[in-house]
């Protein structure tokens, strides 16, 4: 099974038309796939994307690192460019909903999604999210969409806050430039609707993959700590928790979540 990435294979393997406007490098070693494609911004517009065979400096939420050892997982950035005035509140969770549809139809039928886009297979993290935006005088905003999804690595240092699983936990054996592809493939779906229609596919979709519906859960906002149970997304597409009869939602800027309680069963999806 082929484990050294190249960009041809990854882009013959995706089946999305929108493919052709990939421009795709394939770099051996870079501090962070989302740095190099912000710093390469100017002047460039949709479609510009990287992959890395290993992070020096992988970046998470935040704030945190993002663990990025070679040879073993799928490292990916790509560039969209938006009008200024189109509404992206939607675009880290949609980001989410989207590979974890794309995962589910490759055979991880276990995946789920995390608030507000954390991959989850069964009770451990699969793949996060990164997103970073830039805002170009009222003109236009890039956004760098970046993935990182675990599928060889089986150890994960003491500093991974949370439990982490990777593909090949699953599925024995699985090509990395195939994988790639399907998370390129989840994205050139994505990016290829309406930013209105995200928000109506979230609302109809988000329930079914939620690993937190009707369990205690913990947000944290800006340091401080809400715990209740997750009862989903409201209309703004935030999250909620039920707290007794009360109902409080957080926006996922800044805001993080914790399972207290894992129950597959009173679980919707
Ligand atoms: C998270 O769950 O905290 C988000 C992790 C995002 C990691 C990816 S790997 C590719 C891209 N480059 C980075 O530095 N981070 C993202």
């Amino acid at each position: 099974m082929s484990n050294s990435l190249n960009s041809e294979l990854i882009v013959a393997a995706i089946e999305h038309p929108a493919k052709n406007i990939l421009s795709l490098t394939v770099l051996d070693h870079i501090d962070s796939t989302n740095n190099y494609l912000m710093k390469l911004s100017v002047g460039r517009s949709s479609g510009q994307a990287c992959i890395a065979d290993w992070q020096t400096a992988g970046r998470g939420r935040n704030e945190n690192l993002w663990y990025s050892p070679p040879d073993t997982n799928i490292y990916i950035s790509l560039m969209w460019e938006f009008l200024a005035d189109d509404n992206l509140t939607a675009l880290s969770l949609m980001t989410a909903l989207s590979l974890v549809k794309c995962m589910r139809k490759a055979g991880f039928i276990d995946a789920g999604i995390k608030w507000p886009n954390d991959i989850y297979l069964g009770d451990k993290k699969v793949c996060g999210v990164l997103i970073d935006i830039i805002c170009k005088k009222k003109v236009n905003t890039i956004a760098v969409i970046g993935v990182g999804l675990n599928l060889k690595q089986q150890k994960f240092p003491k500093q991974v806050n949370q439990p982490a699983t990777y593909l090949e936990s699953v599925i024995d054996n699985i090509d990395r430039n195939e994988t790639a592809a399907m998370v390129f493939e989840s994205l050139l779906g994505m990016l290829d609707q309406s930013p209105e229609v995200w928000s109506r596919e979230l609302l109809k979709d988000w329930n079914k993959y939620d690993i937190a519906y009707n369990q205690m859960v913990e947000v944290t906002r800006k340091g401080v700590k809400t715990i209740g149970v997750a009862v989903g997304i409201n209309e703004s597409l935030q999250l909620c928790l039920r707290i007794e009869k009360q109902l409080v939602c957080f926006d996922d800027i800044d805001s993080s979540m914790k399972l207290l309680s894992w129950n597959y069963e009173n679980n919707s999806g």
